[in-house]
């Protein structure tokens, strides 16, 4: 898979750990930054991503900040994006099953590595469930 993240400041270590670990899995992964964990502005990092995704250049995409929150809150602005800020594997299977979510934000100060591993798998190997969420996932997007 097409794999595009980025982070802030809060979330830089986690996101050098995770683009090891999605590489470690065979994922081609495209590092929107930040090189360093100099303090940065999360839509600046965010915007990249997600137009990697909308525009089809990335299958998914992976950005974290301190909570994940201000990431979704920027993400979910671009067009064709869904952007879910996810802290369980549960949550991260259902934000794919009911949602179609396209990209995914993490938290680098409350999650621990080992649990946003798990998210990630969770995330990239579940499908859409279709059905009865499809017409629902259709109404969010005509709101774009
Ligand atoms: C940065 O201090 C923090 O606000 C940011 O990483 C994120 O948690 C925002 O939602």
């Amino acid at each position: 898979m097409k794999i595009s993240i980025a982070s802030d400041h809060a979330g830089f270590e986690q996101k050098e750990h995770l683009r090891a670990f999605l590489e470690g899995l065979g994922h081609e992964v495209c590092d929107h930054g930040p090189a360093t964990d100099d303090r940065v502005d999360y839509p600046d990092y965010a915007v990249p991503v997600a137009k990697d995704v909308a525009e089809g250049r990335a299958d998914r995409g992976v950005l974290v900040c301190g909570t994940g929150i201000g990431m979704a809150l920027a993400a979910d602005k671009i067009a064709g994006v869904r952007a879910a800020n996810i802290i369980t594997p549960q949550f991260a299977a259902l934000c794919r099953e009911h949602n179609d979510a396209n990209v995914i934000t993490l938290s680098g100060r409350f999650v621990e590595p080992e649990v946003n591993e798990e998210i990630l798998r969770t995330f990239l190997t579940t499908d859409f469930g279709g059905g009865r969420h499809a017409g629902r996932v259709e109404k969010i997007m005509a709101l774009d």
